[in-house]
């Protein structure tokens, strides 16, 4: 029997001004495993249902000091007390005092004199009502957590989305001014080599040193905008054409080669493979992606005294390559994966170079460079070793379709060739 109410158990107080009647209700419900709290007036009982919170009050009506109706009263105004059940024990003529019981928020009312199977069943359904109206209290507040956390998910999701939307409404603003920029830049150009034509044929030391600095800033504005147009180039349909991947290498080193510093203070080595088949590519991609790492390979072997730059074209079964190989500063292992984030540099931006002929950067290169690879599948591998050295690859497949799965060649490649 008392395992039937183990759920429901939970502490009851009564109070009333006959001790036999407390007696044998206290007797009868301890028997059923409730905790049972005692009082014979209502001022002791408000103070024991302060310190005690009981779960449930049967309450005398009539009784010396402090009747149950005030009782009742100040347990209801009380914030603290307000929700605990109170069941008025009345005698049976008293009608309208049990109306007066429920106004004051009684719960339920016993007849005196009590039978303990009543008591016992009415107690029990309240408590169970208690208990229900807690647990739903609780699932309450666990639902408004939920809720709370589900508007701060919400906040937070809206929040990204604006920045979203900012940033590619950003993008499409720099692409407009980046197609602007093209012309001034293309006029600062001609006439800056203009003015280095005539310092020459006047023989102006200080002028031709001041074109050349101009010339140099332009080109590099140059180059960053047409980094900046590669994504815009990149949407339109292009046509793919086959390309011989040898011819334009020793066409892009040969341009090369017009730099004196390039001409004369690198060792070069190169290593074709002749048997490289053409692949349909976008030519003036790979030449630029091909400068970029040049560029890059001769930046990072500045300050060397080993200064050596290999080019190697090889294959394989599915992919073509191309190897730039300096003896460099090299690249820190963790730092080979933020090489390629937009913006990473540890170069110096132009006019913050503290020696001279220290290379300037703005980070754009290798971001571009995997841009430009995208529409053939194409990935570029480091290898790298601090104070040694780097290895870039350019990896190309020899057979890509775009395919919903746009990373799978990038990992066959890296996966073949052991890199990253
Ligand atoms: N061959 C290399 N050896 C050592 N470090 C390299 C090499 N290539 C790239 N890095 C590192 O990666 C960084 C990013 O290269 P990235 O080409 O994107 O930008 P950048 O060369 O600094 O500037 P930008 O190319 O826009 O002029 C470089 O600043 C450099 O620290
Ligand atoms: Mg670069």
């Amino acid at each position: 029997m008392m395992d039937k109410y183990s759920d429901e158990m939970g502490a009851i107080l009564i109070v009333d001004r006959s001790p036999g009647n407390l007696g044998a209700l206290f007797d009868f419900l301890s028997d059923f495993g409730f905790q049972v709290l005692i009082a014979t007036d209502g001022e002791s009982a408000l103070k024991l249902v302060e310190d005690a919170a009981p779960d449930l009050i049967l309450l005398d009506a009539l009784m010396p000091g402090i009747d149950g109706y005030e009782t009742c009263r100040r347990l209801k105004a009380n914030p603290a007390t307000e929700d605990i059940p109170v069941i008025f024990m009345t005698v049976l003529s008293e009608t309208v005092d049990k109306v007066r019981g429920f106004n004051l928020g009684a719960v339920d009312y016993i007849t005196k004199p009590v039978h303990q199977e009543e008591v016992l069943a009415r107690v029990t359904a309240h408590l169970t009502v208690r208990n229900l109206q807690k647990r739903l209290l609780e699932k309450n507040e666990e639902l408004a957590a939920l809720n709370r956390n589900l508007e701060k998910l919400v906040e937070e999701k809206t929040k990204q989305l604006i920045n979203q939307e900012k940033a590619a409404l950003i993008g499409r603003l720099t692409q407009g001014m980046v197609h602007n920029l093209r012309n001034p830049i293309q006029t600062i150009l001609g006439f800056s080599e203009l003015i280095e034509q005539r310092a020459a044929e006047l023989d102006e030391p200080s002028l031709l040193k001041y074109s050349g600095y101009i010339l140099g800033a332009a080109a590099q504005i140059n180059q960053m905008v047409n980094n900046l147009m590669v994504k815009v180039k990149r949407d339109r349909a292009v046509k793919l054409k086959p390309v011989d991947l040898n011819e334009l290498v020793k066409y892009e080193l040969e341009l090369l080669g017009a730099n004196m510093d390039f001409k004369y203070g690198v060792e070069k080595e190169f290593l074709f493979d002749g048997s490289l088949p053409t692949l349909p590519l976008i030519s003036s991609h790979i030449s630029q992606v091909f400068y970029n790492l040049v560029s890059n390979a001769l930046d990072a072997m500045w300050e060397r005294t080993e200064r050596k730059l290999t080019v190697v074209t090889r294959q394989d079964e599915a992919f073509v390559c191309i190897d730039i190989h300096d003896t460099g500063c090299g690249i820190p292992p963790d730092q080979l994966q933020i090489i390629f984030d937009l913006f990473y540099t540890t170069k110096p931006a132009k006019g913050e170079a503290q020696q001279e002929g220290q290379p300037t950067g703005t980070g754009l290169g290798l971001p571009t460079c995997l841009e430009l690879l995208k529409p053939f599948g194409g990935e570029i591998a480091v290898t790298s070793e601090v104070k040694r050295g780097s290895v870039f690859t350019v990896v190309l497949p020899k057979r890509y379709s775009p395919d919903p799965y746009p990373h799978s060649n990038a990992a066959q490649a890296r996966y073949q060739f052991g890199v990253l």
